[in-house]
């Protein structure tokens, strides 16, 4: 038998392969929620980069919109013993996901990450002074999308205040058009909602979401925001039920509605539509929200596989490629986020990508960078749980302001 065959059939009863033919064979199994067409096209680009490499793909998408239903299929897979090669995980919940001990750290894929990204983001991707998770990006979640051309049809204006976005749908409402498209999850329900606390500023926004502090979650400021939130239902169609938040954008971008309250992964979208912006939509700050950034980070966890007990080759090659300058530039290109690797060319992204990017610089000097409530950055999952509870409760009954002030309180103690 000639060289090349024996080692071919060593590799092939799983006995010796080289380098090139272990990578060949590692399939890598990523759990994600992105489904939508923007997303998709963003996943799929790591998907090929991966390819590329050698590995094989194996998708395991888990439909719905800010992953609860993802995190459901994950447990489940975690605690059967199969735990994915890498899965789609956030914020705090990284933390959680580490004192599990089923992570494997990462470092040698991250030597250069420290000086390439925030501190603050930074921070979040590691456990026990290790990195267990690699950034894809930086979403913006406090935007209000527009149609341009239904704006233009009532002769309004982009509304940066209360008064002035009531005006606007006002107007709507009379010629006939949908003033705002909105889905029907709870995860949606609670990303309008911490846009309206994000409009009492920055410093509320962090005492009352970050700090849990009581005071604040009781005050009339807080009051004020259901209140607003109400006032804001009053111009949702009556089918928002199960609604998916892409399938309320796409009602945006055919004109069909006027308005939306939805972060930045909705201008994938708009872009997977060749719309673009100033021209076909606007993107603009929740109104009262403009010096502010409530900031989204997505990320990957690496689990242990069997058998091994470090990172796999695979695993290793997913951190380094997500991290990647070229990476980073065309994801974000899809996804309607900025790269979250600092340095990354702006130079191909379209205007709302730039105005994200230099909002975000602003809102860091001036302490409006905040972390999204709505999408796993500011607490625990119970915690964040229990508020979304409150708030859904609120939006899809008649529930008055005051006793909402006072459930939202009392689920800010859970932990
Ligand atoms: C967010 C996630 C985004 C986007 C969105 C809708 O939580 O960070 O990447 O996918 O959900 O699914």
């Amino acid at each position: 038998m000639k060289f090349r065959a024996i080692m071919g059939a060593l590799c092939a009863a799983g006995l010796m392969c080289g380098v090139s033919a272990v990578q060949a064979a590692e399939s890598v199994e990523v759990l994600h929620w992105w489904t939508s067409g923007g997303e998709s096209k963003a996943v799929g680009v790591l998907k090929d980069d991966m390819q590329k490499q050698g590995y094989t793909w194996k998708d395991f998408a888990v439909a719905g919109g800010a992953g609860a239903a993802a995190m459901t299929a994950l447990k489940t897979q975690v605690i059967s013993g199969n735990a994915p090669t890498a899965a789609q995980i956030k914020g705090p919940l990284i933390q959680e996901w580490a004192q599990q001990g089923v992570l494997v750290n990462i470092d040698s894929a991250a030597t250069d990450w420290k000086k390439n990204l925030p501190p603050e983001i930074d921070k979040i991707m590691h456990a026990d002074g290790h990195y267990v998770a690699a950034p894809f990006s930086v979403h913006r979640v406090n935007w209000l999308y527009i149609n341009k051309a239904a704006l233009d049809k009532v002769g309004g204006k982009v509304p940066t205040t209360w008064p002035e976005f009531f005006a606007v749908a006002d107007k709507m409402k009379a010629a006939g058009i949908m003033p705002v498209a909105m889905g029907g999850q709870p995860w949606q329900d609670l990303t309008l909602w911490e846009d309206v606390v994000l409009s009492q500023g920055a410093d509320f926004y962090k005492k009352a979401l970050v700090d849990l502090d009581q005071k604040t979650l009781t005050s009339d400021k807080m009051l004020q925001v259901f209140d607003t939130v109400r006032k804001i239902q009053g111009y949702f169609d009556s089918g928002r039920t199960g609604r998916d938040w892409n399938l309320a954008t796409a009602m945006v971008i055919n004109g069909k509605a006027g308005m939306q309250f939805m972060g930045d992964w909705a201008k994938g979208e708009f872009a997977n539509a060749n719309k673009k912006p100033g021209s076909d939509y606007i993107c603009a700050a929740v109104p009262g929200t403009e010096k502010a950034y409530t900031f989204n980070v997505d990320s990957f966890v690496f689990f242990q596989q069997k058998g091994q007990s470090a990172a796999t080759p695979g695993q290793l090659a997913l951190a380094k490629t997500i991290m990647s300058p070229a990476f980073q530039e065309q994801f974000s290109l899809y996804k309607g986020s900025i790269p979250v690797r600092l340095g990354v060319s702006m130079a191909k992204f379209d205007d709302c990508a730039k105005k994200s990017y230099a909002d975000e610089q602003t809102a860091i000097k001036s302490g409006g960078y905040v972390p999204s409530l709505a999408h796993g950055m500011a607490q625990p999952d119970a915690t964040a749980g229990a508020i979304t509870d409150v708030v859904t409760k609120f939006m899809n009954s008649s529930q008055d302001s005051k006793s909402a002030v006072e459930a939202l309180a009392k689920a800010a103690k859970t932990k």
